[in-house]
């Protein structure tokens, strides 16, 4: 058995489309932070068929009228200790297709979330690059990190930047996943304001505005200036210029959602106001800034040295998941 963890991480210049979905070519080039705090753990083992009988019959005595659900099922996939069903394991058994020789190669893996998962708080990206590196160990295959970051990507495209930290960078022209440099010490602050699983996917989001948003394109170039942009003041080390264009960045990809047709939002009324909260905090002098995913939660980007401040202050008023930055 291996035994692997692997961190998530929150983009401040976000990848959000995709130019060609088959090769995984972004439609944006994308920057993220690498977090210490937001995990995942994941165990591997070879396992047989009868180990997939035994233990889905063992499911099918807890829930009774769910056989249809664990169905020729070829690996086990446990998430959260449940058990999940053919559906959701065939999207893992391909990314582990990826590794194996052939599908006689059966595993079971058992993987756990320090964050709530699929709520939008990256749980895709710490858990598909632990699986991608469990893999790399159960396979024997001592793939570099980049190697890895590349494999990544085509079980989840933020995932391949989990390889690299604290800072990662997903280039969509040269296809390049690689570490971004600055003397700046980052940090984030979730802000965990619902828990529930989002009604929209990243991956069917970003599909329906790439290819519904009247703003689509706009969006796309856009994002170009962005990337540029964000590395050079990561490269000066000048924060407030970080963080104003990683708000920037962040509306501007959900103006996307807004912008489709239908349209929709990943922001309820609470997302408003906490970003009016932090505004107003910025106007009392402390540096923070906000950025948001496909879903409600708001994560609070600001530098490691008023992390205790700032988690005192967001700690009142919210349930926060507070992170430093992770060098990999
Ligand atoms: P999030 O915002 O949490 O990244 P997504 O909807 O983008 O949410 O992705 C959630 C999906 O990522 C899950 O449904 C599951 O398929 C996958 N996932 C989450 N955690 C893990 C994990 N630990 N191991 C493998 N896959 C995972
Ligand atoms: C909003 O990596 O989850 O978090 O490649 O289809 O699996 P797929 O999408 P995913 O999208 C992440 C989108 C985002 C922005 C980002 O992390 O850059």
């Amino acid at each position: 058995m291996v035994k692997v963890k692997s961190y998530a991480n929150i983009a401040i210049v976000k990848y959000w489309g995709k130019k060609d979905a088959e090769k995984m070519i972004p439609a944006t080039s994308s920057i993220s932070l690498t977090l210490n705090d937001m995990f995942t753990e994941t165990e591997m083992e070879f396992i047989n068929d009868e180990d997939i009988k035994i233990a889905v019959e063992k499911e099918i005595k807890k829930n009774r009228n769910c056989e249809d659900k664990f169905l020729g099922m070829t690996d086990l996939f446990y998430l959260n200790g449940e058990l999940q069903d053919s559906v959701h394991t065939e999207k893992i058994s391909k990314v582990v297709d990826l590794f194996r020789e052939n599908r006689n190669q059966k595993v079971k893996i058992s993987t756990t979330n320090n964050m709530p998962t699929a709520a939008g708080l990256s749980s895709s990206s710490s858990g598909l690059s632990a699986v991608i590196k469990a893999c790399n160990e159960l396979f024997e295959k001592n793939y570099t990190q980049s190697e890895l970051a590349q494999i990544s990507k085509f079980g989840s495209g933020s995932s391949s930047r989990s390889f690299f930290g604290p800072i990662a960078a997903w280039d969509k022209d040269t296809g390049e996943i690689y570490e971004v440099k600055t003397n700046l010490k980052l940090a984030m602050i979730v802000l965990v304001l619902n828990e529930n699983k989002k009604k929209i996917s990243s991956r069917n989001g970003m599909e329906l505005c790439a290819k519904t948003s009247t703003y689509f394109d706009e969006w796309v170039k856009q994002s170009e200036i962005d990337f540029i942009n964000m590395k050079k003041y990561l490269a000066e080390n000048d924060f407030e210029k970080v963080g104003t264009l990683t708000e920037e960045n962040a509306l501007r990809m959900h103006k996307t959602t807004e912008t489709a047709n239908p349209p929709f939002s990943y922001f309820n009324e609470k997302t408003y106001e906490t970003m009016d909260f932090i505004k107003n905090l910025r106007n009392n002098g402390e540096k923070c800034y906000f950025t948001m995913d496909a879903g409600p939660n708001v994560k609070v980007l600001c530098l490691e040295e008023d992390l205790e401040k700032l988690a005192g202050i967001f700690g009142e008023k919210y349930k926060i998941i507070v992170s430093k930055t992770v060098k990999l």
